[in-house]
């Protein structure tokens, strides 16, 4: 019973004097070296956050960028001529990342994904980068090599998707930290006018007057499944049967929209050339039913050629088959 009194006592009478001497030894120390703990606190903090922000922070930046996406939800070309264009464009940002650091504005170059050259470059705004974020491009961008434009005009007239790459070094901040430099890379997958696929003339008739040396009007219509605006200005088509030339059609003023898109056509068709064609006796087209070929020959807009546009236009070739017959009874003409 008395021995744990014993130890207690002892415990009380023999380390709390050594405690207390040490504590004050400590706080004599500290009072005299504090500066010097302060400076291996800060030196310690400094080894251990330089890399951190320095290394790790670029790092963490530049694999976050690598991580998002980025789509292109509208895109428009106005006021086309053959070395610039009025850009509009709406990209949305894809992220799954916590932090929404600062993108500053930079210049990007824009190419077709594999072609050696960029065929412009564009001033990307700043943008918080998080998910669903929009960054609008509105200027006029400068064809630095409108033979690399007409190759991506010449994708996007016959792919179902194209591939669009933007590169850039913007620089980043995040929060509060230092402004580190990445590395902007990023493929935009986009949807392409695929051949103009479901092209038809839905309508067309022989002009007993001709107006403008056009003899024919009609409709046209043109889907585009892609999210761009295109203003290809006054567009030529060469109209052609088994190979034989039979004219023109014209699209004036044409805007390619988004979705479906009914246009007026007219033509100066070599009437004589086709009835000579359906009223012959060697006549392979007993029905009226008469194949044409259509080939672009050229876009013009303000009176100037946009050899992107006539390059994209020739690349594709389309057959309409239209009942001659039919436009021939319409004029009085029965075969
Ligand atoms: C980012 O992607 C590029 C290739 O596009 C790669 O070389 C680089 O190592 C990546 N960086 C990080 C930090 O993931
Ligand atoms: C971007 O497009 C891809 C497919 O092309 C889709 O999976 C993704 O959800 C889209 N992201 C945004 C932010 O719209
Ligand atoms: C960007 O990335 C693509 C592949 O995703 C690569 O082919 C291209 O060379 C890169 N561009 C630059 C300028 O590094
Ligand atoms: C074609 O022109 C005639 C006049 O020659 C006009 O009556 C008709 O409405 C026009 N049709 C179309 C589809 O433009
Ligand atoms: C375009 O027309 C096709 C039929 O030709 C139709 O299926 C489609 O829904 C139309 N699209 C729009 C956006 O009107
Ligand atoms: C129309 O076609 C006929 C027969 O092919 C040809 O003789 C004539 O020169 C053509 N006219 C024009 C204006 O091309
Ligand atoms: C384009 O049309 C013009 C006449 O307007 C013609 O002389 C020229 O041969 C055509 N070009 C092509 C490539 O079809
Ligand atoms: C298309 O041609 C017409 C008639 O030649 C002209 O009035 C019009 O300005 C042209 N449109 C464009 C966009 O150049
Ligand atoms: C279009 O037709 C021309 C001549 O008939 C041919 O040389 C060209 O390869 C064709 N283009 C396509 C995309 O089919
Ligand atoms: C062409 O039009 C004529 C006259 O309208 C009609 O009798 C004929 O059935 C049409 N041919 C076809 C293949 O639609």
């Amino acid at each position: 019973m008395s021995k744990p009194g014993v130890t207690e006592m002892e415990s009380t009478t023999v380390s709390s004097p050594a405690k207390r001497s040490f504590g004050a030894r400590l706080g004599a120390h500290f009072k005299k070296w504090w500066w010097l703990h302060l400076i291996i606190f800060i030196a310690v903090l400094l080894i251990i956050l330089l890399p951190v922000i320095y290394v790790g922070y670029p790092h963490i930046a530049q694999s976050q960028v690598n991580d998002s996406t980025l789509n292109v939800t509208s895109m428009t070309i106005a006021d086309p001529t053959p070395d610039s264009f009025h850009l509009l464009q709406t990209q949305v940002i894809g992220s799954h990342s916590s932090y929404h650091p600062k993108i500053y504005s930079f210049l990007a170059s824009v190419s077709l994904l594999g072609s050696a050259q960029a065929f412009t470059s564009v001033q990307v705004p700043e943008v918080q980068s998080k998910d669903g974020a929009q960054v609008n491009v509105d200027q006029i961008v400068d064809l630095s090599n409108a033979g690399a434009f007409g190759d991506f005009a010449q994708a996007v007239m016959l792919n179902e998707e194209i591939e669009m790459n933007i590169y850039g070094r913007p620089g980043l901040r995040e929060g509060s930290l230092p402004k580190t430099t990445v590395t902007y890379n990023k493929t935009i997958t986009m949807k392409g006018l695929n051949k103009l696929k479901g092209f038809d003339v839905t309508e067309f008739h022989i002009m007993l007057e001709a107006q403008n040396g056009r003899n024919m009007n009609g409709t046209v219509y043109i889907p585009n499944p892609s999210v761009m605006t295109i203003t290809m200005g006054n567009v030529t088509l060469d109209l052609s049967v088994a190979g034989q030339p039979m004219g023109y059609s014209y699209l004036d003023n044409l805007v390619l929209k988004p979705g479906n898109n009914t246009i007026p056509m007219t033509s100066n068709v070599n009437q004589s050339a086709i009835i000579s064609l359906v009223t012959s006796s060697s006549n392979p087209y007993k029905d009226g039913m008469v194949p044409f070929s259509i080939t672009g020959n050229s876009s013009v807009y303000n009176g100037k050629q946009l050899p992107y546009f006539t390059q994209a236009l020739a690349s594709n070739n389309l057959t309409v088959n239209l009942n001659v017959t039919k436009a021939l009874a319409e004029i009085g003409i029965h075969l």
